[in-house]
């Protein structure tokens, strides 16, 4: 009926397929692939009840109050101490909690992206990333991927030929793919950067939930130009739920970001910071990593065998060693969209992959999850998948 009064912004938002299947989840017997849920025996309900009681003892009344817009200074530090640990050397000035890393992709569209700006991203790449640069027009340059991840001549063509503004990348066990960027690409890419003298964000949830090895060092850790904008998250290592994520810049920029962060929501959440300050203090953020990584791996393993079991062998699917996503390749005459609709009527929710793409034009991925199903719905859900797809194919 208002439809006239829409900006251009809302007119191009379309809603995500991820929380358009989160409905499904609910439904009795329903098994969802679908969102990028963290398991709930991975959250550490006990450890966060304490933490908000000691939070209210220790902090009083300021967890009810307004706080500054770069964060509380007990998370801000505890933070500090993170990035060191994923050799990062940072300081207060550099740093900013955010209402989850979802707000700061938005910040970083908001600081940077003009109607029409160039920016480029990995293809596939993370499908909220999409709708949040696209509120503000840029034109998407999607670089193609390998095991080893963006394929850094593709991006160097791209920067001969285009203004670019920003590089986005999801370097470890990318949603939707799974895949890493190798080390070697991370220092490639930063020349890259340095010689076109264009920033990067480095978009990092996932870096922790490493299965086979040791997390590679983050490409911040190499950054010598602080052109790279670092976003991390306490959504995949401690819950999701109290919507906090940080990231890290170079000092104006970070001051600019302040500066559009006071008009979104003039801070993030008091009371969930000093929760988490409080949770961080009291407790071995590792130990809690470690428990994550044991039920992950355990759960990606589940479904590989699965796949390999019970899906038809023209189906090549990614094989990721961290994260949450495993990522399927269906014979490219398929389009994944109408596995998705048909298998809503089996009771089983995946993310069709053309939604990952900023472009358009490939319609036979799948983006499956593993964190979130149980071990007995990761078997019973591929089979149910399987069998739908021998009789589709
Ligand atoms: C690549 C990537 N970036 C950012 C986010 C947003 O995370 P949050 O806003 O929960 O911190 C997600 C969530 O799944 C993600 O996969």
């Amino acid at each position: 009926m208002y439809r006239k009064y829409y900006s251009a912004a809302s007119n191009t938002a379309t809603g995500s397929d991820v929380r358009k299947l989160l409905q499904y989840a609910s439904l009795e017997n329903f098994i969802s692939f679908g969102g990028g849920l963290p398991s709930e025996d991975a959250f550490p309900l006990e450890a966060i009840k304490r933490a908000t009681d000691q939070a209210f003892k220790t902090h009083g009344y300021r967890l009810l109050q307004y706080g500054p817009t770069e964060g509380v200074p007990s998370l801000l530090q505890a933070v500090e101490k993170l990035m060191q640990e994923r050799h990062v050397a940072t300081s207060a000035e550099n740093l900013m909690i955010t209402t989850g890393s979802q707000q700061a992709l938005d910040l970083c569209a908001k600081a940077f992206i003009n109607k029409g700006d160039y920016i480029i991203c990995e293809s596939p790449t993370y499908l909220a990333a999409i709708n949040a640069f696209k509120a503000y027009g840029p034109r998407f340059l999607d670089a193609p991927m390998d095991d080893e991840g963006i394929i850094p001549e593709a991006v160097e063509d791209y920067l001969k030929q285009f203004p670019v503004k920003f590089i986005y990348l999801i370097p470890d066990f990318q949603n939707p793919t799974g895949r890493s960027l190798s080390l070697e690409r991370r220092k490639k890419l930063i020349e890259i950067a340095n010689t076109y003298n264009v920033l990067i964000i480095e978009d990092s949830p996932y870096a922790e939930l490493s299965y086979d090895h040791a997390p590679m060092p983050p490409m911040k850790a190499f950054d010598t130009e602080e052109r790279i904008i670092y976003l991390s998250t306490f959504s995949k290592i401690v819950c999701p739920g109290l919507r906090l994520g940080w990231l890290v810049a170079e000092k104006g920029i970070r001051e600019k970001l302040s500066i559009l962060k006071q008009a979104v929501d003039l801070h993030t959440n008091q009371m969930a910071q000093c929760i988490v300050a409080t949770y961080l203090e009291d407790n071995d953020i590792n130990i809690q990593i470690e428990n994550i990584r044991k039920l992950y791996k355990a759960k990606r393993d589940a479904m590989l065998q699965a796949l390999k079991t019970h899906f038809p062998s023209s189906v090549h699917y990614t094989v990721p060693s961290g994260g949450m996503f495993i990522w399927a390749e269906l014979p490219e005459h398929v389009k994944a969209r109408e596995v998705a609709d048909k298998a809503l009527t089996y009771r089983i929710g995946f993310v069709p992959g053309d939604a990952f793409y900023p472009n358009g034009g490939f319609y036979n991925g799948m983006r499956m999850n593993f964190s979130n199903a149980s071990f007995d719905e990761i078997e019973n859900g591929i089979m149910r998948l399987g069998s739908l797809l021998k009789e589709m194919l």
